[in-house]
């Protein structure tokens, strides 16, 4: 799907991403006297003007709450909340907007199919299949269900370059099996899943698989028509949009036969004492007032990344990745954690004699942000004997020279540490 909407200068057979940057306000910014290097992206992506214009334009100009109001404000914020799932819905490939749950982020998309979906039909002995590249936030949730049910977490291992083991995965995949949780692009790692794989597996077992797309919605297409996937988790902060929402598809006969997540207004048709009617999808699932500015600025968001073309952009990130890679592979000492053949956007590795803390305390000092520490994926850092890694992550607005700036900040930080 190619388009330009409301975008000017956006062309999706031309990806440009120089120009690009220039949407992005904050890139202009200077940090500790420098202009800012931004390779911290899978923490979290910078905005650019669209969105924030976006955000700004509802709360100046039509702030109201959603779905209640009679009058014209209401009305138009009802309007845009309702386009912005409709944008979603295009953008994942859903059958319907209905199939399209706003939720506070992927981690709270997860904890929503823990409790609804997985918990009534855990019996003791049961099990819930994730991997070992999982992020905490697709760990804790079925770890917590698994405490309330008697089932039991099982884990297909990931191999020394960090790809999923497809064979013990086969193995794993038993009668008991419940549901099938893998992230689609490892944020620690890099590594993406062959998640249509996987699905086609586990449906051959009728098992449902729920996949954490946080990493891979703003790097790579997803289409969960094509995929089959019977979940899809995202965050709105992973793919310019604002922090604080997210999305999750399900397929409708999974959300209509699961009961309400939390009660409150909005998730019902009808309140007495004595018996509470739910409303339809996807509003079952959205109680209380939501965050109408961060639905509508996610829906601005998708569509920026449609604009601007999500094939165009992954394949300059693909070739930025490897240029990256290429460089880092010759500074003595660096080892690369995460060297799947298939990856996305992430550069983990740790350096000789340097703690991961240094390396990105020392980059800050030259106004290049990257990320240190475990990377909320412990058990990978067990895996690959590690405490933490340095990361830098990118995003479609970085160039040759942002990795060149790094390369030349880590050939610093070496020769420091001498
Ligand atoms: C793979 C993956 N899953 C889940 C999450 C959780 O996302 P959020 O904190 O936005 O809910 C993250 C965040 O880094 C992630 O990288």
């Amino acid at each position: 799907m190619k388009m330009e909407r409301d975008i000017p200068g956006l062309r999706a057979d031309a990806f440009d991403a120089p120009a690009r940057r220039g949407d992005f306000p904050i890139l202009r910014e200077r940090v500790n006297g420098h202009p800012l290097v931004y390779l911290d992206n899978a923490a979290t992506t910078q905005k650019p003007q669209c969105v924030i214009d976006v955000l700004t334009g509802y709360y100046a100009g039509y702030n109201a709450n959603v779905h209640r109001g009679v009058h014209t404000l209401s009305q138009r914020a009802t309007d845009a909340y309702e386009a912005a799932r409709g944008h979603v819905a295009r953008f994942l490939n859903a059958a319907s907007p209905a199939e399209i749950v706003y939720t506070r982020g992927t981690t709270d998309a997860i904890n929503l199919v823990a409790q609804s979906f997985a918990r009534p039909r855990l019996a003791a002995g049961d099990e819930i299949l994730i991997s070992a590249m999982e992020h905490h936030s697709n760990i804790v949730p079925w770890q917590l269900v698994c405490g309330q049910t008697g089932a039991l977490l099982k884990v297909v291992p990931i191999d020394d370059a960090g790809e999923f083991v497809f064979e013990a995965y086969e193995r794993l995949l038993g009668p008991r099996t419940k549901l099938v949780a893998v992230t689609h692009v490892s944020n620690a790692l890099g590594s993406v899943t062959p998640i249509a794989r996987i699905v086609a597996t586990a449906h051959a077992a009728n098992v449902p698989v729920l996949v954490d797309g946080a990493q891979a919605v703003s790097h790579l297409p997803v289409d969960v028509a094509g995929l089959d996937c019977d979940f899809y988790a995202f965050s709105g902060h992973k793919i310019f949009g604002p922090t604080g929402i997210g999305a999750l598809y399900g397929k409708t006969a999974h959300l209509e036969a699961m009961p309400p997540y939390q009660g409150g207004g909005d998730m019902i048709r009808s309140v007495t004492f004595e018996k509470t009617e739910y409303n339809d999808l996807p509003y079952k699932f959205e109680a209380g007032t939501p965050n109408i500015a961060g639905a509508i600025g996610m829906g601005a968001a998708v569509e920026y990344v449609v604009a601007a073309g999500i094939d165009a952009i992954s394949a300059h990130e693909r070739e930025l990745l490897a240029y990256a890679t290429a460089q880092v592979r010759a500074i003595p000492g660096l080892r690369i954690i995460g060297t799947a053949k298939e990856k996305a956007g992430i550069l983990s590795f740790t350096l000789d004699g340097v703690h991961a803390h240094d390396v990105g305390t020392i980059l800050d000092h030259e106004g290049i942000a990257i990320r240190a520490g475990h990377h909320c994926a412990m058990p990978v850092m067990a895996q690959f004997g590690v405490a933490g890694t340095a990361r830098a992550s990118l995003a479609l607005y970085n160039t040759r020279e942002d990795v060149d700036a790094l390369v030349a900040g880590l050939h610093r930080v070496q020769r420091m540490f001498r």
